[in-house]
Formats: structure tokens, C-alpha cells, sequence
């Protein structure tokens, strides 16, 4: 059985790439809904909530956790894959090296979280691309809120959008890399804003790739009738909400 955990409906983008790649699999999906967002929290914090999620999973079986956010990667994998050695994680992480394939201007913006602007594994990876490619970044603060609450095409949304993408623009970007499991719900109001001319840059794909491999080599596909569980700590609408976008991701 596999985990994939998010602080709340982020890390369905994810979970829906893993269930196209390996769909004989049991999933369960644990939204912390009653403690997002996590974006602005210290390292500490995201640490304990996160662990406390792990120890859940690890109680229900499950054998490898995606940690479908990347605040919650960036403060507490390494912390985690010390403290249990004989589960599988795997992380999100900016997808900065795609974008450098993909970007002609070589100016690529990255919006994330503070709390994964501010992580050291990302210091690295984006200064070893320094000075080559010009990177701006930009906290989406307020953004998952706005997800959350499924009022992305909202004026408020679209201007707090445009208040963050612009300034890369004018800078020169084009190509935007989401660095946070909620912004693909962005996606198309991104794109009716800026148009095709502005690659958007989503990991999530290259992530459920990465879980099928860890998990042949280690022997975990199961491949039989899957069973999919939805669990959160917030409200019975919000379970309700995760499981059915769930469903509407995995038609669309
Ligand atoms: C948040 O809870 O603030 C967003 C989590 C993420 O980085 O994916």
C-alpha cells in the first residue's frame, strides 16, 4: 500500500499521476485540512505535523509515502527517511532542471511557499544553475487559501496571481515552474492570463515516475483490484470535497 499526504487537496495533482501510472495499487491519501496551509509555518512545525501524518500511515501499512507537498519536503524528509529507515519517501522538488531545458530567455520564475523558498535543498538546487539562468522567485502567499476554497477564477485570485507573475514577465521569464502542490489548480487561469507563450513547469508527472521505479525495485506493486482511502483531519465536507476533486481529477 502507498501513502500520498499533503496539508490539503495540493497533493491530489500528484496522487492523480500516480494512480494513471500504477493504477492496481492501493492509495490512501491524507489531506491535514485542519492545519493548512502549511506554507508560512516554521520547520519545526511542519516537522511534528508531518510526522504525526507518517506515523498514521505507517499504522495502516503502507510501505512507501509521497510526500505531495513541497513545504512539507522541503522541513522534514530528510528528518523522516532517518527516522524510518525501512519506509520509501519521496519528495517534490521546484522542477528547476526541466524548466532549464525548456526556457529560450533564460529567466525562469518559480513560485512556491515561503517555507520552500527558504529550504536548503532548494538553495542548492537553484544555485547550481546560477549564474547560467536568471531565477526569480516569488512566495504565493494567500494562493492555497484561495485553492482551498475553490475560488481560483475569482478576481481576487486572478489579481493576486497576476501581482506575483507579472514582475518574472517583465523580468524576461518564460517559463513559470509551480513549486507547490496546489498551483496546478491554477493552471487555467494562468494560461487565460498569459497565454501559451508562458510554459508552465508541474513536476508531478516526473514524481509518479519516480514512485513507480522505487517501487518495482522494491517489490511493491501489488497489482490487483485497487482500493483508494481518503483521509482528513479537517470536517466531513472537507472529505467530502478531497474525494469527490479526486474523482473529477481522474476524469479529466
Ligand atoms: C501549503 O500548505 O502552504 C502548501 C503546501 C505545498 O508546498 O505544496
Amino acid at each position: 500500500m502507498f501513502g500520498v499526504i499533503d496539508s490539503g487537496i495540493g497533493g491530489l495533482t500528484v496522487w492523480r499521476e500516480v494512480v494513471k501510472l500504477l493504477p492496481g495499487e492501493d492509495i490512501v491519501y491524507y489531506a491535514d485540512s485542519a492545519n493548512c496551509p502549511y506554507g508560512n509555518r516554521t520547520k519545526e512545525e511542519i516537522t511534528t505535523l508531518t510526522d504525526a501524518i507518517v506515523g498514521k500511515l505507517i499504522d495502516r501499512g503502507v510501505g512507501l509515502i509521497v510526500l505531495a507537498c513541497n513545504t512539507m519536503t522541503a522541513a522534514a524528509v530528510t528528518y523522516l527517511r532517518e527516522k524510518y529507515p525501512h519506509i520509501l519517501f519521496v519528495g517534490m522538488e521546484p522542477a528547476v532542471k526541466p524548466a532549464v531545458q525548456i526556457t529560450k530567455s533564460n529567466v525562469i520564475g518559480i513560485l512556491a511557499t515561503r517555507a520552500t523558498l527558504s529550504g536548503e535543498h532548494y538553495h542548492r538546487t537553484v544555485d547550481s544553475f546560477r549564474p547560467r539562468v536568471e531565477i526569480v522567485e516569488q512566495a504565493g502567499e494567500g494562493l492555497v487559501e484561495f485553492i482551498e476554497r475553490g475560488e481560483v477564477d475569482s478576481p481576487q485570485c486572478r489579481s493576486l496571481i497576476r501581482s506575483y507573475i507579472d514582475p518574472m514577465v517583465a523580468r524576461g521569464a518564460d517559463c513559470v515552474v509551480l513549486g507547490c502542490t496546489h498551483y496546478p489548480f491554477l493552471v487555467p487561469v494562468i494560461t487565460d492570463i498569459y497565454g501559451k507563450g508562458l510554459v508552465i513547469v508541474d513536476p508531478a508527472a516526473a514524481v509518479a515516475r519516480r514512485v513507480m521505479e522505487l517501487a518495482r525495485t522494491h517489490g511493491l506493486i501489488e497489482n490487483s483490484k485497487p482500493c483508494h482511502q481518503f483521509l482528513t483531519s479537517g470536517s466531513k465536507e472537507d472529505l467530502q470535497h478531497i474525494i469527490s476533486l479526486g474523482n473529477t481529477l481522474l476524469r479529466s
